[in-house]
Formats: structure tokens, C-alpha cells, sequence
């Protein structure tokens, strides 16, 4: 194994902007690539690299040296499950971006990418698309960044990282860590190479932060870190998370809103759609989803490009129970929502084989995107369904 270097921060926007900043220096280069519907920190520099935030602004154009690239989605993207080689056509187009760039006399200094994309809408991304990637950008000059801020320590359960799903041949150039590294306490990590830090100290100028490399933050990730080994709470993410995507893939057999479950050990999504073949996001009826279960307690929340998949990232000491409970309540939401659109348009329903058949109800049912721009808002207009108490 190569010498690494590691740094403590403070809050994982931190990390992801050193990342930049060793890149920048390491290569030389001023460009990064991105992904679509990627998010990656609040910070001017990572807002500049996150599709998801700068999407919203009406007019707002990318910096000239941020380039993005396709989502690697097999479920809604450009290359669906269908195609013979979705790693192999979705880095080739990273490397159609970085020819676009070099056409432009841009340079690139980094690919950087979640292991799984969790804003983007709990992307797994195709086995072996990440060192067709890095082969591609290497061969640019520039490096593999992998964001590892909310996928890292042992979530994905069969393997510590999210990076290591691509297999064991893949290592990236940095590794940015946060959320879990604390338990909830505020702390963050960037590794890399000796080499790559080596070349930003050499730039002259000292690295400094005030609260970096504290002893108080030190002790909490080594407390959280002997807890997750202790606990097996990998193990844990692996066996529940298993369970808890059988009993999502059960409840898809049994209800037409769901089009997708996709899941590594405790990151899974549900995602909701109007209309099976057409993939038709099922965007007010998440959010009702969310708005019914935070009245019964439970808290999740939709994510992805149409804010219609829902994302479940539990604690890692999620259990059995909880999984259950939590799509037990699930079941009986959708199986309301489905009978108020069945009501609401009598005509467009007819049951076959046991599921309902649905026209794309999308443009005249009368439902309300929420905006684009908020999340957390609930917009909902969905008819008929019952009216709940906000709060
Ligand atoms: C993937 C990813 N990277 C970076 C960040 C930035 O973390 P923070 O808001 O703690 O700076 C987030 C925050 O949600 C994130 O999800």
C-alpha cells in the first residue's frame, strides 16, 4: 500500500474544498468534472461543482471550468439496465467531456464524484464505471476525487467505503469523509497520497485551520470508529439493509407507484413514479409520502432530480423492527394514495391482473409539482387524499 496522508477538518464543505485546492495544485490544471444532480458542499467552490444547487438558480450558468457529466443512472439516465455496458457508455462520456474541454484549451485537474449519489437520487453507479473514469481522467492529468461525506463507514455493508463496490482494483486519488465520521459531532477528513499532499505543502503556503486535527474531535472519530467495529454495525448495515430492500421489493410487487428500489446495505432509495413504462415521476405523492410519515414520526425524505425518490439512510444501529415498521406504514400510505388517484379518475383505472392500470396522469390530473427549488416544502395538491394535520 502507497504512504497516505491524512487531513482532520471541521465540516466535510472543508474537506471538499482542500480536495479542490490539492488538486488544483497537484495538477496544475483549473478544471473539474462533475456529475449531474451532484451535491457536494455549501461552500462558493463546491456550490460551483453541484448541478443540484446551481440547477436552481433561474439563468445561472456554470463556471467555465466546471463540466458535468452524466449521471451514471440505470434506472432514469441516458444508459438504462438495458444496455449491454452502462460503466463502459457512461465513462465514455466523461471522456467525450474531457475532449470538449481540451477542444476549448481547458485542462482537468479532477473527476470528482459521491461513491453513490445521495442528492442525485441514490444512484449506484455501474460496477467498473469508476476506473474506466479515473483510467480516462488520469490519462487528462487529473485525479479521482471520491466523496465519501455521506456513504462512508461501513453503510454500504459489504464493504467499509462506497468506492470499494466498484471493485478491489479501484482506489481513488482522495477520499473525502464527513457525518458519520463523528457520530453528529462536527468533523471531517480528507486522504491522499503522500505524493498529492506532499505537492500542496510544497506550494509554500502553510495549511492552516483553527480547529484542525483537535484532540476533542480525534477522540470522538476514534470513539465512533471502535463503536462501528465493536457493535459489527457493518455487519448490521449488510443483514438489515438486506431486509429492508426485500421489503421494499415486495411492497414494489404490490403497488404501481413504486418503479425502483435500488439499495446498498443502509442507502436505499423507493423511488415514485405515476406511470411504470414511462418512468412518469411521482413528485406531490413523495412528498405526501413524507408529510404522512413525519405525522406518525418517522422522518425521511425525497431526493433526485424530481424529488420522487425516497431515501433511506437510517441510523447504523437500524433494526429489523424498525425496517419493518417503517414500510408497514409505508404500505398503507401508498395503498391510500393509489386508491385516491383510482377515485379521483375512475376512468383511467382499470384493474388488470391485480394492478392498477393508469393513464400518465401527470398534465391533467391536477397535481402540483412542488418547485424544484425546495425540497422541504410541502406543495402537495394530490385530490381526494385525506387532509392531514401540519404542523
Ligand atoms: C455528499 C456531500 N458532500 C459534502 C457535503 C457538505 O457537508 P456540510 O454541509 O457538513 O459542509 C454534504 C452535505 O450534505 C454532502 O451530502
Amino acid at each position: 500500500m502507497k504512504p497516505i496522508s491524512c487531513f482532520i477538518l471541521i465540516y466535510r464543505s472543508e474537506a471538499n474544498d482542500l480536495a479542490l485546492r490539492l488538486a488544483w495544485q497537484y495538477t496544475g490544471h483549473k478544471d473539474i468534472i462533475t456529475l449531474d444532480n451532484a451535491y457536494h458542499g455549501h461552500v462558493s467552490s463546491l456550490i460551483d461543482i453541484s448541478p443540484y444547487k446551481f440547477h436552481q438558480m433561474a439563468g445561472a450558468e456554470p463556471s467555465q471550468h466546471v463540466h458535468v457529466a452524466l449521471s451514471p443512472d440505470t434506472y432514469r439516465g441516458k444508459y438504462r439496465e438495458d444496455h449491454p455496458d452502462p460503466a463502459t457508455a457512461y465513462a465514455e462520456n466523461v471522456k467525450e467531456v474531457i475532449e470538449e474541454a481540451h477542444k476549448k484549451g481547458h485542462e482537468i485537474a479532477a473527476f470528482i464524484a459521491e461513491s453513490l449519489q445521495s442528492c442525485g437520487g441514490q444512484v449506484i453507479p455501474p460496477m467498473g464505471y469508476f476506473q474506466k473514469v479515473a483510467q480516462h481522467v488520469r490519462n487528462a492529468g487529473g485525479i479521482f476525487i471520491a466523496d465519501e461525506v455521506q456513504v462512508g463507514f461501513g453503510r454500504v455493508g459489504t464493504h467499509f467505503w462506497g468506492f470499494q463496490l466498484q471493485g478491489e482494483d479501484f482506489v481513488p486519488d482522495i477520499v473525502t469523509m464527513g457525518k458519520p465520521i463523528g457520530n453528529g459531532h462536527p468533523m471531517s477528513c480528507v486522504i491522499t497520497s503522500r505524493e498529492i499532499a506532499e505537492s500542496f505543502m510544497s506550494s509554500g503556503m502553510e495549511y492552516f485551520n483553527t480547529f484542525g486535527g483537535n484532540p476533542v474531535s480525534c477522540a470522538i472519530g476514534l470513539a465512533v470508529l471502535n463503536v462501528i467495529e465493536k457493535e459489527d454495525l457493518q455487519g448490521n448495515a449488510l443483514h438489515v439493509g438486506g431486509y429492508l430492500t426485500q421489503l421494499l421489493e415486495d411492497l414494489k410487487k404490490r403497488h404501481p407507484l413504486v418503479g425502483d428500489v435500488r439499495g446498498r446495505g443502509l442507502f436505499v432509495g423507493l423511488e415514485l413514479v405515476r406511470n411504470q413504462s414511462k418512468r412518469t415521476p411521482a413528485t406531490a405523492e413523495a412528498q405526501e409520502v413524507i408529510y404522512r410519515l413525519k405525522e406518525q414520526r418517522i422522518l425521511l425524505s425525497a431526493d433526485g432530480p424530481h424529488r420522487n425518490v425516497l431515501k433511506f439512510k437510517p441510523p447504523m444501529c437500524f433494526s429489523r423492527e424498525d425496517a419493518e415498521f417503517a414500510v408497514e406504514k409505508i404500505d398503507q400510505i401508498l395503498t391510500d394514495l393509489e386508491k385516491a388517484m383510482v377515485l379521483q379518475r375512475p376512468e383511467a383505472a382499470i384493474l388488470e391482473t391485480g394492478h392498477i392500470k393508469r393513464k400518465d396522469a401527470s398534465d391533467e390530473n391536477g397535481l402540483v409539482h412542488p418547485s424544484n427549488g425546495n425540497s422541504h416544502k410541502h406543495t402537495s395538491t394530490i385530490p381526494l387524499s385525506k387532509k392531514t394535520k401540519r404542523n
